[in-house]
């Protein structure tokens, strides 16, 4: 590939993302308190092959072996997130000084090695106690979250400068209070449509925390999205298009906009008014510093009578004869060259960042390496895809790795391997794959 760290500018930011549950391990140490994750894959059936992550990468004692590992490959931003349920074992109230004591040494470790630290608040694993209450579809979450969000601002937003409130919303939303496959594995439209009304309205309002504490503070938030395309040029998949575009890529960004939920493309969400109060129009809004990109394929739609509320279906990619992951996703490189192009035609995104960019492809260790020239190659590709957005006038302004290391992917538990350094699960040995050596190299340009 001819292109270089250079090309981008000095102020790009280059990183790997990671997550709290994904990684960390220690799952009841030092007083930590169960997440629904927790919870959730300690459940039959619930995880692939029954995996769990009371181990996971075990960051939570490696921490500072991961971030020398980081330094060594010249990775000079980490994306992490915090456990709720770590600073706040019950969600709210007692404090648990332990978790604070560890996000704090996380932080020095990262500022002392002179990497940048870059914090989403909620990375999905809620309290347990919380989702007790109702999680997500209770009101009371805007209180809980704003407690939990004043507390980290005030205690690490001396020292780390971004700050991301969600990850994702569509995703926890949608496959943890719609389909049930995630965490907390709960079901139907009313019990997403109040988690998702009640996310953007706590997206918003902890943007505005953040800043009352320090206007200096770089604010963002990340949302999942995909390009979308229709099947064939009919008039029903083209609908079935637009209704799919304005659930997975509109639904969370425009309210936060100040363009409320897109009803007209999406009839379904009529049915949010329930759970609407007074003035909430203007408490869905919030100006985020950037907003967070996470685009990891295309989607192909076409028009399905037999899918309620949407008449709308993907059309998975081993259906389509494409190149694909193990994820079963598209390796379509252009999709976030698309993305970017529509992000940027709103009119109040002041930057952008890509906040995860990765595939999960089969790995296998020969001879100590992991020549992982699929992987690497999906990076330089989608690198390419950002730069020539990039030099057309898009704001965007960073890129990071989904992941630094294999970790434990949700419901798909170890299987897919994302990874630019490869874990030995067993062992917890980790082998830098071709891809990590390349993304290396780059960045030393
Ligand atoms: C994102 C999520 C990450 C990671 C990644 C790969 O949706 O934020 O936690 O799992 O997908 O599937």
């Amino acid at each position: 590939m001819n292109i270089s760290k250079n090309d981008f500018g000095r102020n790009f930011h280059w990183g790997v993302s990671s997550a709290a549950f994904q990684v960390e391990g220690a799952h009841d140490k030092d007083g930590k308190g169960e997440s629904i994750w927790d919870f959730f894959s300690n459940k039959k059936n619930k995880v692939y092959n029954g995996h769990h992550a009371r181990v996971a990468c075990d960051f939570y004692i490696r921490d500072y072996e991961e971030i020398l590992l980081m330094k060594q490959m010249n990775v000079f931003n980490y994306r992490f997130s915090l456990s709720w349920s770590r600073i706040f074992p019950d969600g709210i109230g007692k404090v648990n000084h332990k978790g604070v004591e560890f996000y704090n040494r996380v932080i020095d470790f990262c500022l002392n090695e002179g990497i940048e630290p870059w914090i989403t608040l909620y990375h999905w694993d809620l309290p347990l106690a919380l989702e007790r209450k109702g999680g997500w579809t209770n009101r009371e979450i805007i209180k809980w979250f704003s407690e939990y969000v004043s507390f980290c601002i005030k205690i690490f937003g001396d020292r780390v400068k971004h700050w991301m409130i969600l990850n994702e919303p569509m995703v926890f939303t949608g496959a943890g209070y719609f389909m049930g496959i995630h965490a907390p594995g709960k079901k139907g439209l009313s019990n997403f449509l109040a988690a998702a009304h009640h996310a953007v309205l706590c997206q918003a309002e902890g943007g505005r925390i953040a800043k009352s504490y320090n206007s200096n503070l770089k604010i963002g938030t990340t949302f999942s999205c995909s390009h979308i395309e229709a099947k064939t040029n009919s008039i029903k998949d083209r609908q079935a298009q637009v209704k799919i575009d304005a659930l997975l890529n509109r639904m969370f960004l425009e309210p936060l906009l100040g363009l409320n939920y897109p009803v007209k493309d999406l009839k379904v969400l009529r049915r949010i008014e329930q759970f609407i109060k007074d003035g909430d129009d203007k408490k869905m809004c919030f100006n985020m510093d950037f907003i967070g990109v996470q685009n990891y394929t295309r989607e192909i739609v076409s028009f399905d009578f037999f899918t309620p509320f949407v008449q709308a279906k993907i059309v998975k990619a081993d259906k389509r004869n494409v190149h694909r992951t193990v994820m079963n996703w598209e390796v379509y490189p252009s999709s976030i060259y698309y993305i970017l192009k529509k992000y940027a035609a709103y009119k109040n995104i002041p930057e952008i960042i890509v906040t995860e960019s990765g595939a999960a492809f089969e790995d296998t260790l020969i001879d100590g390496n992991i020549q992982d020239e699929e992987r690497k190659l999906f990076i330089q590709n989608h690198i390419a895809e950002i730069l020539k957005a990039k030099q057309e006038g898009v704001k965007v302004n960073g890129y990071f790795v989904w992941s630094f290391t294999d970790n434990f992917e949700w419901a798909e538990g170890y299987k897919p391997r994302f990874g630019l350094v490869y874990v030995d699960f067993e062992t917890q040995q980790r082998t830098i794959k071709a891809s990590g050596k390349w993304y290396s190299d780059f960045l030393s340009g």
